[in-house]
């Protein structure tokens, strides 16, 4: 009876297993069966087996040792020696082939009324099981025999099923429960004065974990369930409830199940650390494809069903995060679309998305949005503007009256620079304030400091050149002239002093280099170098021809020092707290190189060498 139940619940949950492997067969051998021919995601399962084969079995008592002669009847006796193979019976015979014609047996030491004996099988991973059955071999049934599961692995037990021929005193259980849809969970006691007497000439015990169960035609749709025939052990308790001393003999102990994947995986495998796992598709993780993999947070995990995969989706953070999470609310409100919200966003963007650029960035509208550098610095002038904060779409910062530029970094034709922060641009009304400009100001595209320095080393040719710069920008009639932050950072210590033969010995490295291109990033802008002529480099860290150099966007924006692109300068200064790269700071002497400059550098370098420092 049990096992004409036992083969239509096998053919009712393995239906989708065949139809799986003919639709195989016809397709592809190497087609995924977690994707369907137009290779959209589908529901896909590991293959329908015996979970117990060739498993090992623990079991409370086999017998052997000491050596026993067992007797079912007075006329059938036999010897259990484990020390011999033709008289032990050991439980690997429980889950060898199941052969009809030479049953193997496994056989438990005797066992004292009120006691019992136990089997345990660790399946080492969550299945789903359909049946779990025991093929007794001797003509001794249990009088009651007890089916657990663990889900945690052994921690914990919960029982599957009870048999007894006295259910309530022996499991405290009627034997007449009865399962409806809200106890499904619920284990019965099963009365087996016909199912387990010797008598009765089935010799097999199945229990089918759905038969009965309300719910087991919608099994897809039921959690009740589809936790009910989880399981990661089973452990069989045989009890001795005779007044006669007892033994149990079984040859068969199979579980029919699938490993568990939760409709994500169509196989398990053996990882690295050497444990069983479902090879997760549709974008999920976990040993049961339980979760969804790293950045596919968009919508919860949920099992795949017949006509859903559920598959796990990816974020949308436009290449500028690998990092997001899952918010209910923002899925809900959605209409059940998207609910992934980026984390971590690079590149200087924020945003759910990372689809924005952060507050003082503005959206670069020639790239596209995936692009890493969409989000440019405004770089906003700060004495020209109002704020640090630009328009996102066009750079365009907030200027003072009288100021103008991308960035607020000069006067408006007709205004001049004055010494107030607050007004940093005047109109022009007359000669005497424009006399005070002239003191102040001084054209972005000279150095006249260089000059006094050079001045200061008497050299006559100086002085005219400064004039003769500062008179080529007067000419031009669209000149704005620049806001000059060094009015507003305070004195550059080092900027205008002479070069001496005591700076060059302090620092840590001279050289002689062009500035071939400039970086923004956040609070630092970084230079490349290209390297000229090294005169000095005490640890020798310069080994490249290019070099990248790092300054604090403050000292940037007090020019202090000031670097422009395509110029070459003499550079002197300290490595960085590190001491693996170079470092450029207010305590940097940076001067635009003049080729008088060579002599005195090798100069230098020899009164260094000869220890004159
Ligand atoms: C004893 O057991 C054997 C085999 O199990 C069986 O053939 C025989 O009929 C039994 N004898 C009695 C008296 O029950
Ligand atoms: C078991 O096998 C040994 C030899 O391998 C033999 O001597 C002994 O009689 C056998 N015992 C039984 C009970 O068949
Ligand atoms: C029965 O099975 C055992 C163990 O697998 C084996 O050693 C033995 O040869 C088999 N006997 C027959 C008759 O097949
Ligand atoms: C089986 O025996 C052990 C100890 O011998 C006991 O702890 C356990 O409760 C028993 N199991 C059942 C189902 O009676
Ligand atoms: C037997 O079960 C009932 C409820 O099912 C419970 O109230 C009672 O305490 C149990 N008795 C024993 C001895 O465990
Ligand atoms: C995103 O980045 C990856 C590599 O990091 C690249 O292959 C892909 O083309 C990028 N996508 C877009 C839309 O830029
Ligand atoms: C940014 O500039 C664009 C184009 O000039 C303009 O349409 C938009 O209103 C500006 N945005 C803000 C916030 O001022």
């Amino acid at each position: 009876m049990f096992l004409t139940k036992l083969i239509y619940v096998l053919l009712f949950f393995s239906s989708f297993c065949t139809a799986n492997r003919w639709y195989r067969m016809f397709y592809s051998n190497h087609h995924d069966p977690c994707v369907d021919r137009h290779n959209r995601y589908q529901r896909c399962i590991p293959d329908f087996i015996n979970a117990a084969f060739h498993k090992s079995i623990y079991a409370s008592s086999t017998c052997g040792n000491p050596v026993r002669e067992f007797c079912s009847n007075k006329s059938a006796c036999h010897l259990c020696d484990s020390s011999q193979i033709n008289t032990s019976y050991p439980t690997d015979y429980l889950t060898d082939i199941n052969n009809p014609n030479n049953l193997t047996c496994w056989q438990s030491d005797l066992i004292k009324p009120g006691e019992n004996a136990s089997l345990v099988l660790s399946l080492n991973k969550k299945f789903e099981l359909t049946y779990i059955s025991l093929q007794f071999c001797s003509d001794i049934k249990p009088d009651s025999m007890a089916i657990f599961k663990s889900m945690d692995r052994g921690l914990s037990w919960i029982p599957l099923q009870y048999y007894s021929n006295n259910c309530e005193e022996v499991f405290n259980k009627s034997s007449f429960g009865l399962i409806t849809r809200s106890n499904e969970q619920e284990a019965l006691c099963i009365d087996t004065k016909s199912q387990l007497s010797s008598s009765n000439s089935d010799s097999r015990i199945a229990f089918s974990t759905l038969e009965g169960r309300p719910s087991a035609y919608e099994f897809d749709t039921s959690p009740v369930l589809q936790d009910w025939v989880t399981a990661t052990d089973i452990k069989i308790v045989l009890l001795s409830t005779n007044s006669d001393k007892n033994f149990y003999s079984i040859a068969d102990f199979s579980v029919g199940g699938r490993c568990k994947c939760n409709g994500h995986a169509s196989k398990c495998i053996t990882n690295s650390d050497g444990h069983l796992v479902c090879d997760c598709k549709h974008n999920t993780a976990g040993d049961e494809c339980e979760r969804c993999k790293d950045f596919h947070f968009d919508r919860p995990w949920t099992r795949a069903t017949p006509r859903d995969a559920n598959e796990c989706v990816a974020c949308t953070c436009n290449n500028h995060s690998r990092q997001c999470r899952f918010n209910k609310e923002l899925y809900l409100l959605s209409g059940r679309k998207s609910g992934g919200i980026c984390i971590q966003c690079k590149h200087n963007t924020v945003g759910r998305y990372c689809n924005y650029c952060k507050e003082t960035f503005y959206q670069d509208p020639n790239l596209p949005i995936t692009h890493p550098e969409i989000c440019k610095a405004c770089n906003c002038h700060p004495v020209g503007s109002r704020g640090k904060v630009c328009n996102q779409t066009t750079g365009q910062c907030l200027c003072k009256d009288g100021v103008t530029g991308l960035r607020c970094d000069r006067c408006v034709k007709g205004y001049q620079q004055t010494k107030s922060p607050v007004a940093p641009c005047i109109k022009t009304y007359d000669t005497k304030l424009s006399t005070l400009y002239n003191i102040y100001h001084r054209p972005d595209d000279t150095d006249d400091y260089h000059e006094q320095d050079v001045n200061v080393e008497n050299n006559p040719t100086a002085a005219t050149t400064t004039t003769a710069t500062t008179t080529v920008h007067q000419t031009l009639s669209e000149y704005h002239p620049p806001i000059d932050m060094g009015q507003y950072c305070g004195a550059c210590r080092y900027y205008s002093h002479r070069l001496h033969i005591k700076k060059f010995c302090k620092r840590d490295y001279t050289i002689h280099a062009r500035v071939t291109n400039r970086h923004d990033a956040g609070q630092w802008v970084s230079y490349l170098l290209t390297i000229i002529r090294v005169y000095k480099d005490r640890l020798n860290r310069i080994q490249d021809s290019e070099q990248w150099v790092w300054v604090s966007r403050k000292d940037v924006e007090c020019s202090c020092p000031r670097l422009q692109l395509d110029r070459q300068y003499l550079l002197m200064g300290f490595y960085d707290q590190t001491q693996s790269s170079l470092s450029l700071d207010h305590t940097s002497v940076v001067i635009q190189w003049r080729p008088r400059m060579e002599q005195r550098m090798n100069r230098f370098r020899k009164l260094e060498l000869n220890k004159k420092c």
